[in-house]
């Protein structure tokens, strides 16, 4: 996914519902870029802060425990989602709304409702076939 979206340093890369916290902590680790994860569940936020202070990039990263949609996106240059389907199509409008020109999205697996993706990107690890999805919204004029 972070490949895909081209992350580098001057990134902030905003996982919506980051689990464990492992995209945000590969931004920062792999790819030298900032990153934020909101996410529900308050263990998994304490789990993800703990594996970021292991892995060194404590300093570069912040989980917080909020609702995506009760969450301020516009400081992201990338975001990232592996979410219910019905999640992201009730995502869109929020996403169009607070993201600033230049943005890119990623989605795991689920398209964003009806938003026709720029490009996708599918492949297959063990069993499992995995399709990316990536939009970027068209620069400010
Ligand atoms: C499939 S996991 C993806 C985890 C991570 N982004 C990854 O790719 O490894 C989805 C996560 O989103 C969280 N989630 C679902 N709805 C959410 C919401 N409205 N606000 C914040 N987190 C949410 C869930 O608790 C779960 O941890």
């Amino acid at each position: 996914m972070l490949r895909g979206a081209r992350v580098g340093p001057n990134d902030v890369v905003y996982d919506l519902g980051s689990g464990d916290g492992r995209i945000v902590i590969a931004a920062a680790r792999d790819f030298g870029a900032r990153g934020v994860g909101i996410e529900l569940d308050a263990k998994l936020v304490q789990d993800s802060k703990d594996a970021a202070l292991k892995a060194g990039v404590a300093d570069r990263v912040t989980f917080v425990w909020k609702d995506i949609f009760e969450a301020d996106l516009s400081p992201a240059t990338v975001v990232t989602i592996y979410l219910f389907p019905e999640v992201n199509a009730k995502l869109v409008p929020k996403l169009k709304r607070e993201l600033r020109p230049g943005t890119r999205i990623v989605s795991h697996q689920y398209p964003l409702g009806d938003w026709k993706p720029d490009r996708w990107h599918q492949f297959q690890s063990g069993v499992r076939k995995h399709t990316l999805m990536f939009w970027e919204l068209p620069p400010s004029r």
